[in-house]
């Protein structure tokens, strides 16, 4: 198989038809996109899969999504919701959202969908303000230059465990040339912001196979960081969250970690709060939310 990319292309096919059932819904999706001239550019099977694992392993009830094209990888994740569980989805194209709209209904998940059409960064803004329950799992697949910060926004409506997940981060190897375009700009951008900050833990693998060279950032929120190093007694965690008024009502977990959270934030609260760089970046939304900055050993 000399031939890598022709030789990747096919373990993807057995891949896909070993471990993943043909699904007319599914099959369905890119034949309507095709025929509406939508681009070929939803996840593969195995990682729309993926998508779908990961929500069912966070439990997920609330979903967002930043990128919806025709809703392949939006039924993907649909899917892994409780009949109660909601999703949103954000898309700038009303083209592409008309399709997706269609795609989901033939899939059956109408009711746990809401497709919003708008610039990602504006409706993203809204749903900040809207106070809405934070989300289980985000995942991000737009424009490749907002990536950081639609990572960011994801932050701000996030909870200690949230999975961020963050599509197209290696851009077939373009993320490390020199002048990089501005979409690989935005990927190598956002695995340093993931890198950085400290409120998100986080990892990035290479793909390839059906959709070429890429990668795929995985990052749980508001965790405490434990970097591969065995700490006796645990690792040290430095992080800083906001809690929407509302979620903090409304879920118990969430209320309690909170809770946890100030207890041990408030000593040190005034020593390092103003340490902190994400604590500076979200001041601006100290009013809208409940913030505590943790910052101690577990
Ligand atoms: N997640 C989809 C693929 C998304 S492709 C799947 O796997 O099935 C990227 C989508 O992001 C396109 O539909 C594009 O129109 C949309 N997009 C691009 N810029 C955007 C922006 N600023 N706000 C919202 N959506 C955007
Ligand atoms: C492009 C966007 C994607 O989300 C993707 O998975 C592949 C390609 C693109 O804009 O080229
Ligand atoms: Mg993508």
């Amino acid at each position: 198989m000399a031939n890598h990319d022709e030789a990747w292309g096919r373990v993807d096919e057995f891949l896909g038809a070993t471990l993943i059932p043909e699904d007319p819904a599914l099959a369905e999706v890119h034949r309507s996109n095709a025929r509406a001239g939508l681009p070929p550019i939803d996840v593969a099977p195995n990682q729309g899969k993926l998508l779908n694992l990961l929500a069912q392993l966070a439990g997920a009830r609330r979903i967002l999504e930043v990128g919806t094209l025709g809703g392949y990888s939006t039924i993907w994740l649909a899917r892994a919701l409780p009949p109660d569980g909601r999703l949103i989805t954000l898309e700038i194209d009303p083209r592409h959202a008309e399709v997706a709209r269609a795609n989901v209904d033939h899939a059956g998940v109408r009711e746990r969908v809401e497709i919003r059409v708008g610039a990602a960064l504006q409706s993203l803004a809204a749903l900040a303000d809207e106070h809405a329950e934070a989300f289980d799992l985000v995942f991000i697949d737009a424009d490749k230059q907002n990536n950081a910060a639609y990572v960011r926004a994801a932050l701000g409506m996030s909870h200690p465990g949230t999975v961020i997940v963050v599509d197209n981060v290696v851009r077939g190897g373009a993320i490390l040339d020199a002048q990089p375009d501005p979409t690989a700009a935005g990927s190598r951008e956002v695995l340093e912001l993931l890198g950085a900050e400290p409120s998100l833990d986080a990892t990035a693998l290479q793909t390839v196979g059906a959709k070429g060279w890429d990668g795929l950032a995985i990052a749980p929120a508001h965790r405490q960081r434990c970097p591969g190093k065995a700490v006796v007694g645990g690792c040290t965690f430095s992080a800083t969250f906001q809690l929407p008024a509302r979620t903090a009502q409304s879920a118990s977990a969430w209320t309690a970690m909170s809770r946890t959270a100030s207890a041990s934030a408030r000593s040190s609260a005034a020593r390092h709060a103003t340490a902190q760089s994400s604590s500076t970046r979200t001041a601006s939304r100290a009013a809208d939310f409940g913030s505590v900055t943790g910052n101690g050993t577990v």
